[in-house]
């Protein structure tokens, strides 16, 4: 108990007079957001991370993810407020530790934790009495006691202790110019009640809001019913859009109407499928820890076999149109409009334009692509580059398909050039109408008589 109250205490008086250093393992989309906001806090922050590219561009002033500004990471490098390094030794001057590093899928959809278990074991092999050590990384419940406790017990600490684990999920939402790091509310739950107070202190010293719930696994579960919910509702109006697209009604005119309702509704709109390092992976993680336990969850594996489907689901619609021109998909001209998973971002990973140009290929299409965030796409030792986007691209390609709505592209342009469109983001509504055919995810094709006439 002495133990506890003098390590526990000299821990919360360093975090309140700024004088605990914190570490950041993983200085990602997650990591380095919040490693900016430790420092704006007034903490001296040490970032690990295993890449010499991303410490060297970071302590060269630059950076490397788009909702931090260079200038910012400049003026706390040269400050020394922040300090990038590869050298895990340096975690060691840490008294608080964030992990935030990838948590990816195994090739059969399993959790691949082997990032958090080294980050765990780097954190450990450099962790002293007087820690916290705070797991980011979105995960399946049980994760912080099963793969963190140990680790540090192995070391001969005791959690709850001279240690403090606990599991705070990040809800960045990259592009978001209204939630940023430091005032979305954050869930922090520990492994022990002096875990949860060391980590809300902790959190609370650079966030507005702190929700400290009563365990790791309330907090892991939270992270997870969040990303499962959006996953379900994105699932559920993907749906709408076939169901509306059989009926010939127009999908986005149904969501809008529906919207209307002042409780009880939440707009999501279709799409051609879902991307990002959260969406498509995290219900997988819950999905998986329930197979565990002999449970399927059926919500999750649905919403993710409706919207996995959504790029071929875009192709085939690309197909009908291109044929209702008398033209195949095969030796058919198509640029692809907008890469990156969602809008204003320049973030490919999963990515449904990645499958939907696949898928294109396949069928024999020759597949050019424009994004504004985006300038190359790297895969598999391929680098594609981006096209410029000309009037006589518009005009010479078969279609346009547009996969991603980002605001920085001129659709009206679009609309006066083009011949073809297939719209998948209803970017084209309100635009003025041209000669352009505009094909929406929810679209009645024409009937053999109408394409005669
Ligand atoms: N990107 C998002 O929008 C978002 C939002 C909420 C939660 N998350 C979760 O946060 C976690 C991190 O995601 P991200 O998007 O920041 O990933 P990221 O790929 O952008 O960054 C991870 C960083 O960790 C580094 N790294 C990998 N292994 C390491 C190790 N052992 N030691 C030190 N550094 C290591 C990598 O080099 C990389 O720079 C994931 O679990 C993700 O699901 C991501």
């Amino acid at each position: 108990m002495a133990a506890e109250t003098s390590a526990k205490q000299t821990l919360l008086d360093r975090i309140h007079d700024r004088t605990a250093v914190v570490g950041v393992i993983g200085l990602g989309y997650v990591g380095l957001p919040l490693a900016m906001e430790f420092a704006k806090a007034g903490f001296h922050v040490i970032g690990y991370d295993v890449s010499e590219r991303v410490v060297s561009r970071l302590m060269s002033g630059e950076s490397h993810i788009q909702d931090v500004p260079s200038a910012e990471v400049a003026r706390f490098v040269r400050s020394g407020a922040f300090e990038a390094t590869t050298d895990e030794s340096r975690l060691h001057e840490a008294d608080g530790i964030s992990i935030a590093v990838p948590t990816p899928l195994s090739k059969t959809r399993d959790p691949d934790m082997s990032y958090v278990i080294s980050a765990t074991e780097a954190a450990s092999r450099q962790a002293h009495s007087g820690m916290v050590i705070v797991l980011e990384s979105t995960t399946y419940p049980g994760t912080t006691r099963e793969i963190l406790v140990p680790l540090l017990e192995k070391r001969g600490f005791t959690v709850g202790e001279d240690v403090f684990v606990a599991f705070s999920p990040e809800r960045v939402d990259p592009g978001n110019p209204v939630y940023v790091t430091k005032n979305t509310p954050k869930v922090v739950g520990g492994i022990t009640a002096a875990c949860t107070e060391v980590a809300t202190a902790l959190y609370g010293s650079c966030i507005e809001q702190i929700v400290s719930v009563s365990s790791a696994e309330a907090a892991e579960l939270t992270k997870l019913l969040e990303n499962t919910f959006r996953s379900v509702n994105i699932g559920l109006v993907n749906e709408m859009a076939i169901v509306c697209d059989k009926l010939g009604v127009d999908v986005w005119e149904v969501i809008d109407a529906a919207a209307t309702k002042p409780f009880g509704f939440m707009k999501f709109t279709p799409g051609p499928g879902i991307g990002g390092h959260c969406i498509p992976l995290d219900p997988h993680y819950l999905a998986w820890k329930m197979r565990t336990l002999n449970y399927k969850t059926r919500f999750i594996d649905l919403a993710s076999e409706i919207n996995s489907q959504m790029p071929a689901y875009v192709v085939e619609k690309v197909a009908h149109a291109l044929n209702d021109e008398r033209k195949a998909v095969n030796g058919s001209t198509i640029l692809v409009l907008g890469v990156a998973y969602k809008r204003d971002i320049d973030d490919l990973r999963e990515s449904p334009a990645l499958d939907v140009i696949r898928l294109l290929e396949e069928q024999g299409a020759t597949v050019t692509f424009h994004d504004p965030h985006v300038p190359c796409i790297r895969e598999d030792g391929h680098v594609r580059e981006r096209v410029e986007l000309t009037d006589e691209r518009l005009a010479s390609a078969d279609a346009i398909v547009i996969v991603t709505d980002h605001r920085a592209v001129d659709y009206q342009r679009v609309m006066d050039n083009a011949t073809l469109i297939v719209d998948t983001r209803n970017a084209t509504h309100a635009l003025v109408r041209t000669k352009a055919r505009v094909v929406s995810l929810a679209t009645v094709r024409p009937t053999p008589e109408a394409i005669e006439a």
